[in-house]
């Protein structure tokens, strides 16, 4: 039975939380999904549950007169047919099918989510709890307005805010009346900072003028060529002339580790999904969200093939039969590159083939286990492990997760050798790595480097120094989630395991660069904001405390009893690592940059 407080927290939540606007403030996904569905009273029947009439309670016992749910209109049904034609009609293609249905007319209509639920067989309210987690799906009930035909999405990220994205949001109000003008966070193009996306179409170092040159724009948009691979370290594997142990073991002492962040040795991880039975999979992540992170998208529209023999090599090595690619939906020009790319595999592709599943505006999705949800058609919500995805994970079955850039370095080893990649590294790191600098630098990009330069080297040797004379004064040393160190502390190698002890981590390698006058306080809001806004909800000390820990740092003077209560709150007890890693931020500002917070 439900109790009280679980209908009354939502109302408070959503204090915190204004609904329906899509894009700009912390609207959490509970606040736009789930929780405004609870509030609204649409999963108990529009009636508290201990307070049923009973007259309802009388007619359940006779039985039902009427179908259960919502009516399903026969012409809205045909339409869904129609677009649907031969797919399959499996749950695993729900969010493909809601961005078709987008696609076609524009949103969401309740209409036809009804009509999709009644065609894949599914429960109404699992259509729509899918439908209203992902940020880039419109849904608009019967007598909402629809949204108009123009959407214009501001990045809001970091970088974006550091070049201008505020007053570029009101200037494009001012300018589009017409359109939709909502923030949203990074797309992946921090080097190219502000970014907004007009309809699909991205546009960098954004102005009004070049927002509408997009728009007016009509000669449609060109994805330009990338080199298909050749796939020789591929062919050497599966003619026999390579054993799956000697290249696990190139692998190996190659030193390679996992890119998306974590770190963790990618050939003892194959060690682990190949203990377990088959079927297994390789599921590739390319979901690439955290703030200041470009790299991967560097990867698939400059080398595709390399990052798909990568994935071909890995799903061998590991005796995997399916490779599933999830792309984030921000990356329309990778997803055509990558769709051609598949195209060409023929008989190089794994028995069960190389599948492409777009995101639809989620960062939590980059999380494996919220990854692997949401390929299965779900809400991305991080599993609790054990099991971990390497045991449990898509369809059940043992899963080898890897990140793009980690793929991209696997043919590249085997062709060198191991010695190439490990012989490599600055200041005790090991190999090669592309970090992604963004901020105050001259030149912003992806840099190819050694593992372990430092930030200092980053920025004078390979990024030309700091921007129109600025003084460095701090950085991001891995994306949003890795903490903000003082320029005093730029020497520390940018490796794994090396910025621990100073309450940061090198995370996916996204540096971004702050000067004098830039406020770290309102840095790290910035932060928070984003982790408020791409909580999942599942879990309180994340929900809560990332939303309260927002409200408490746009005071002038911040509450640090408060504050490190909550950080300690978060950090243990969220059950993944967004939860974890959001106080990082909170706690270095406090640590390094008392005067920019008050205290
Ligand atoms: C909140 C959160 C977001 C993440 N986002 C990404 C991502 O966008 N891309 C990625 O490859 N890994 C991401 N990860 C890490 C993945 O969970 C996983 O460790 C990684 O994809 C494994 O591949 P690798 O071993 O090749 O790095 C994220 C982790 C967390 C906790
Ligand atoms: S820590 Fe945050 S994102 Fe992760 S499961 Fe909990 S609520 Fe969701
Ligand atoms: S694209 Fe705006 S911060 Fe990354």
């Amino acid at each position: 039975m439900l109790t009280r407080p679980i209908v009354k927290w939502p109302n408070r939540v959503l204090k915190l939380f204004p609904i329906g606007d899509q894009g700009s403030g912390p609207h959490a996904r509970y606040g736009h999904g789930v929780l405004r569905a609870v509030y609204r009273g649409e999963r108990v029947g529009g009636k508290d549950a201990w307070n049923v009439p009973e007259e309802t309670v009388k007619q359940r016992r006779r039985g039902r007169t009427q179908p259960r749910g919502r009516q399903v209109e026969p012409e809205a049904l045909a339409e869904v047919r129609t677009l649907l034609g031969p797919a399959p009609r499996e749950r695993e293609f729900l969010i493909e099918y809601l961005h078709r249905l987008q696609e076609r007319f524009g949103h969401l209509a309740a209409r036809h989510l009804a009509a999709l639920a009644e065609e894949m067989r599914l429960a109404m309210a699992e259509v729509w709890e899918v439908a209203t987690f992902y940020a880039h799906l419109d849904t608009v009930k019967e007598g909402e307005e629809p949204p108009p035909a123009l959407t214009l999405r501001v990045c809001d990220s970091l970088s974006c805010e550091l070049a201008g994205a505020p007053a570029l949001l009101d200037s494009l109000r001012s300018a589009f009346p017409e359109a939709r003008v909502v923030t949203a966070p990074c797309m992946g193009r921090c080097d190219c900072a502000p970014v907004v996306e007009a309809g699909h179409r991205h546009v960098d170092r954004a102005t009004p003028e070049r927002v509408r040159a997009a728009i007016l724009d009509k000669t449609g948009h060109r994805v330009p060529a990338a080199p298909a691979g050749g796939y020789a370290q591929l062919r050497a594997c599966l003619d026999g002339s390579r054993t799956r142990e000697e290249v696990a073991r190139e692998i190996e002492e190659a030193g390679l580790r996992g890119m998306g962040g974590a770190g963790f040795p990618s050939a003892r991880k194959w060690g682990f999904v190949r203990a377990g039975p088959k079927p297994r999979y390789l599921a590739v992540n390319a979901d690439e969200g955290e703030p200041g992170t470009f790299k991967d998208r560097h990867f698939l529209e400059t080398a595709p093939g390399a990052v798909l023999e990568g994935a071909l090599i890995a799903a061998w090595a590991v005796e995997a039969d399916m490779i599933t690619i999830y792309l984030r939906d921000e990356y329309p020009d990778a997803r055509e590159i990558l769709a051609a790319e598949i195209a060409r595999l023929g008989s190089l592709a794994p028995a069960g083939g190389v599948h492409l599943r777009r995101g639809a505006g989620a960062y939590i999705c980059g999380e494996e286990s919220a990854m692997i949800e949401s390929i299965e058609g779900k809400r991305g919500l991080p599993r609790h492990r054990p099991p971990y995805v390497a045991q449990l994970g898509l369809h059940g079955r043992p899963t080898l997760v890897h990140n793009v850039e980690t793929l991209y370095w696997m043919p590249a080893i085997l062709e060198r050798g191991a010695a190439w990649f490990a012989e490599t590294g600055r200041h005790g790191g090991q190999g090669w790595r592309a970090y992604s600098v963004s901020g105050r630098v001259r030149e912003p990009g992806v840099k190819i480097v050694p593992a372990g330069v430092t930030a200092r080297e980053l920025i004078e040797e390979f990024s030309g120094g700091m921007a129109d004379g600025r003084a460095f004064k701090a950085y991001l040393p891995g994306g949003a989630s890795g903490g903000i160190l003082p320029a005093s502390l730029a020497d520390i190698p940018l490796d794994f395991g090396k910025l621990e002890p100073h309450g940061c981590f090198t995370g996916s390698g996204a540096v971004v660069v702050l000067a004098e006058g830039d406020d770290i306080g309102a840095a790290a809001l910035n932060l928070m904001r984003f982790f408020a806004y791409e909580s999942c909800g599942q879990c309180t000390p994340c929900r809560v405390g990332t939303e309260k820990a927002a409200l408490l740092m746009a005071e002038p003077a911040w509450d640090r009893d408060v504050l490190e209560d909550l950080a300690a709150v978060m950090a243990d007890a969220s059950i993944c690592g967004l939860g974890q890693a959001a106080p990082n931020p909170l706690r270095c500002a406090m640590k390094y940059f008392p005067e920019d917070v008050g205290l």
